[in-house]
């Protein structure tokens, strides 16, 4: 399985008690809930303009974790995204929330043809694949011509040192800007996500998720081990010897 067993917990155990909270706390909180992964409304507005999201459009989200950016997509651009991801306990999270069937695979071998996709999606998952190469090709083969391609990437500073989450690498902004060379995707914009500025509404509702998790599973190894994975990744984040960058590029 891709992701690697130290991500089991996080991206999948998690996923299990996700969906068991949004049922305690009902729908409203089912989008909030869904993008606890990476997925905040600013950087998914800035994908979807990029991008060219919209009625009719067809969107494919590869890593989908628990599926919060393509629900969050659908209400709000009316869109039918396809769903890729690889932890079956994430899948069937996905469908215990959002009533979606995603398909369960790898985003280096997508089960579709090519120029099947107007647009692509992979918010927060190239740092947690060793041969980014094969992914990115993977989704530009499944991309039509002039086809977008919409990125999050947590990317290594110059000044990296601390401890990393466990089986993810990040990499440095030359080697990202070489990986999309390599691919073919030429890169249209590429940008610092904003950082903090969700609407409170958005930011009670996580906070709320959280506590609900940390009550009912506190003491749990695999909740101390996704704990664990999260405060480095926040470490790094605050200081700034990872950041998180947009990208949208365009197959060419
Ligand atoms: C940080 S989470 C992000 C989830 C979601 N995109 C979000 O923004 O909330 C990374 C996701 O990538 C998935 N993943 C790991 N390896 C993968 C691979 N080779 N192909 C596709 N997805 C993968 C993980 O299972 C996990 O759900």
């Amino acid at each position: 399985m891709s992701g690697g067993e130290e991500q089991r917990a996080e991206f999948g155990t998690v996923a299990t008690w996700t969906a068991e909270v949004v049922g305690e706390l009902g729908d409203e909180y089912a989008i909030v809930a869904g993008c606890r992964g990476s997925g905040d409304p600013g950087l998914l507005e800035w994908l979807a303009r990029s991008c060219g999201v919209g009625p009719g459009v067809s969107l494919v989200d590869v890593g989908a974790g628990v599926g919060g950016a393509s629900a969050w997509a659908a209400e709000k651009y009316g869109v039918r995204p396809v769903l890729v991801e690889p932890m079956e306990d994430a899948c069937r999270a996905e469908r215990r929330i959002f009533g979606r069937t995603p398909i369960c695979a790898t985003g280096d071998r997508l089960p579709f043809g090519e120029g099947a996709f107007d647009v692509a999606w992979c918010i927060g998952v190239l740092c947690t694949v060793h041969d980014k190469l094969a992914l990115l090709r993977e989704l530009r083969r499944v991309l039509r011509p002039g086809g977008s391609v919409g990125l999050l990437v947590l990317v290594a500073e110059p000044g990296l040192h601390s401890e990393l989450p466990r089986g993810n690498e990040f990499p440095s902004l030359d080697e990202l800007g070489d990986l999309l060379g390599q691919t073919g995707l030429s890169i249209r914009e590429l940008r610092e996500a904003p950082g903090g500025g969700e609407p409170a509404e958005w930011r009670q509702k996580a906070e709320h998720v959280d506590e609900l998790l940390a009550k009912a599973h506190g003491d749990d190894p695999r909740w101390l081990e996704a704990e664990e994975q999260s405060s480095r990744l926040a470490h790094l984040l605050t200081s700034r010897q990872l950041t998180r960058r947009l990208v949208h590029a365009v197959k060419s």
